[in-house]
């Protein structure tokens, strides 16, 4: 397995806990936000396990230098919204209306890596190197679970 094939993988159990918090009765809010704290520590660890891998050899080459950089804001973007979606003080309407947007903004981004982020990375990382970086993006993730869990 590559660093794509993993990265599809995890996009996929990403969009299916999207897709189940999407389906919660909206009178089993608290509910509702349980499941979005689990989404949220999934994404995190993604997405930190990709600055770390993809982001960073994307970021090596001048071809790919600047995707790199709009991806690291982007997610910078996604932290932000879901800092606000764990904002206690929310309405369930308000928070409902947020979770809208971020989902749309998680989805748009999760479509860009796998068209056009993909694309673009297959011409400057080898098959190996992206054997490689799937390793170091499994250890990243791994390390970062465990310490949420520790913390929890
Ligand atoms: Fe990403
Ligand atoms: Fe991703």
């Amino acid at each position: 397995m590559d660093i794509f094939t993993l990265i599809s993988e995890d996009h996929g159990y990403i969009q299916d806990l999207l897709e189940q918090i999407c389906l919660i009765n909206p009178r089993n809010h608290e509910y509702k936000i349980a499941s979005f704290m689990k989404l949220r520590e999934a994404v995190i660890a993604h997405n930190e396990a990709e600055d770390g891998t993809l982001y960073i050899a994307l970021n090596a080459y001048p071809a790919t230098k600047e995707t790199a950089k709009l991806l690291y804001n982007e997610h910078e973007e996604i932290n932000a919204a879901m800092s606000a979606l764990s904002n206690a003080a929310l309405t369930p309407h308000e928070w409902r209306k947020k979770f809208s947007q971020f989902r749309h903004m998680l989805l748009a981004h999760i479509a860009n890596e796998e068209n056009k982020v993909f694309t673009e990375a297959h011409h400057v990382i080898s098959p190996e190197m992206a054997q490689e970086l799937r390793i170091s993006m499994e250890e990243m993730k791994y390390i970062k679970q465990e310490l949420f869990h520790k913390a929890s």
